[in-house]
C-alpha cells in the first residue's frame, strides 16, 4: 500500500502566507505589530529550541515576539508577577509560558501559571475559561498542536466527519483538546491512555489515529488499520544510536544524522507503519511546524479581538 506523506511543513507555510497580509494590515491599523510574550524558565534544551523556532517564525511573519528568559532558580511567585505584568500591558496580545517548568517550582506550578494568564491573551488555549469554551463547542482559542492536526487533515483533504478517530494520550495540551476538536468535527472519538487495555484492538479500528505519548516507535504496524491516516504528535530527542538503528535500520539517513549531530528528534510512530497506513505525518516536518503556525494564528486572533473590544469601549 502506498502511504501519502502528510506535509506539515507545506501546510504551515501556507498558513503563514495567509497570515502575513493580515498581520501587516493589523500593524498598519494599530501602529504596532501583534505581540507575543514568551516566558522560558530554566535551561531545558528542547524548550530552548522550540522557543527559538517560535520567535524566528513569528518575526518572519511580522509579529513582535519577545522571549523572557528566566534562570531555573526563579520562584513561582516571580513567574506569576511577570504574567500579571503582561496581563496589564496594553501592547501585549499573547502570553505563552513554555512547559515544562523546572520541577523545583512545585507540582502545580504549570496549572497556577495558566490560571493566572488573562484568558484573552491565552494563545496556548489552556486557561480553564478557554478549555470550557472548547468543551462547549464555542472555540475561542484552541491549543496549538491539536488545532494544527485539524488544519493538516483539512488541508490534505482527509475527511473527519463520521470517521472513527482514536487519540492515544490524554494530556491537557494535546490529547484532551484533540479529542474535543475531533468531536466537534463530527468524528466518533476514542481516547486511549496508559491504563487502556488491549490498546492495539482499539487503535486498529481507527480511520484517523493520533498519537501523543512521547515514546519513540510506540505505534507499530500491528496497531494500524490498513489505509488509516496516522498523525504523529510525538517529538522525542534521542541520542542513543542503538535505538536509532532499531527504529530506522543500519545505514539509514536518520542514523547518519544522529552520528553527525549527536541527537535527532523522533516520533511515536514506528517507521514500518508507512507500509500499512494510507497517510502518515513525518517527524520532523509534520505537526511541529503547524504548532508554531497555529500559535501565530492565535496571537493574531487575540490581538484582533483585543483591538475590537478596545474600540467597543470607546
Ligand atoms: N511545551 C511543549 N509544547 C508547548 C506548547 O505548545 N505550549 C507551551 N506553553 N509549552 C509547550
Amino acid at each position: 500500500m502506498s502511504c501519502r506523506k502528510l506535509d506539515g511543513a507545506a501546510a504551515a507555510a501556507a498558513i503563514r502566507a495567509e497570515l502575513a497580509p493580515q498581520v501587516q494590515a493589523f500593524t498598519q491599523r494599530c501602529g504596532r505589530p501583534p505581540s507575543l510574550a514568551i516566558v522560558l524558565v530554566g535551561d531545558d534544551p528542547a524548550s530552548a529550541v522550540y522557543v527559538r523556532g517560535k520567535e524566528r517564525t513569528g518575526s518572519e511573519t511580522g509579529l513582535r515576539v519577545t522571549i523572557h528568559r528566566l534562570p531555573k532558580e526563579t520562584t513561582l511567585d516571580e513567574v506569576l508577577t511577570l504574567v500579571k505584568r503582561f496581563n496589564g500591558d496594553a501592547e501585549c496580545d499573547g502570553i505563552l509560558v513554555q512547559s515544562p517548568l523546572p520541577a523545583a517550582m512545585g507540582q502545580d506550578a504549570e496549572v497556577r501559571v495558566v490560571d493566572a494568564i488573562d484568558p484573552a491573551r491565552d494563545v496556548d488555549g489552556l486557561h480553564p475559561y478557554n478549555v470550557g469554551l472548547l468543551a462547549q463547542g464555542r472555540v475561542r482559542m484552541a491549543p496549538c498542536t491539536p488545532s494544527g492536526v485539524i488544519e493538516l487533515l483539512d488541508r490534505e483533504g482527509l475527511p473527519i466527519a463520521g470517521r472513527h478517530a482514536v487519540v492515544i494520550g490524554r494530556s491537557a495540551i494535546v490529547g484532551k483538546p484533540m479529542s474535543m476538536l475531533l468531536l466537534q468535527r463530527d468524528a466518533t472519538v476514542t481516547v486511549c491512555h496508559s491504563k487502556t487495555s488491549d490498546l492495539p484492538a482499539i487503535t486498529r479500528q481507527a480511520d484517523i489515529l493520533v498519537s501523543a505519548v512521547g515514546r519513540p516507535g510506540f505505534v507499530t504496524s500491528d496497531m494500524v488499520k490498513p489505509g488509516a491516516a496516522v498523525v504523529d504528535v510525538g517529538t522525542t530527542p534521542i541520542s542513543d544510536r542503538a535505538l536509532a538503528v532499531r527504529l530506522f535500520g543500519e545505514g539509514s539517513p536518520r542514523v547518519s544524522a544522529l552520528a553527525a549531530r549527536g541527537s535527532i528528534v523522533v516520533g511515536d510512530v514506528h517507521p514500518s507503519v508507512a507500509g500499512i497506513a494510507g497517510a502518515l505525518s513525518p517527524v520532523p516536518g509534520g505537526v511541529g511546524p503547524l504548532t508554531i503556525a497555529m500559535l501565530l494564528k492565535n496571537t493574531l486572533a487575540a490581538a484582533t479581538a483585543r483591538e475590537q473590544s478596545t474600540r467597543g469601549a470607546d
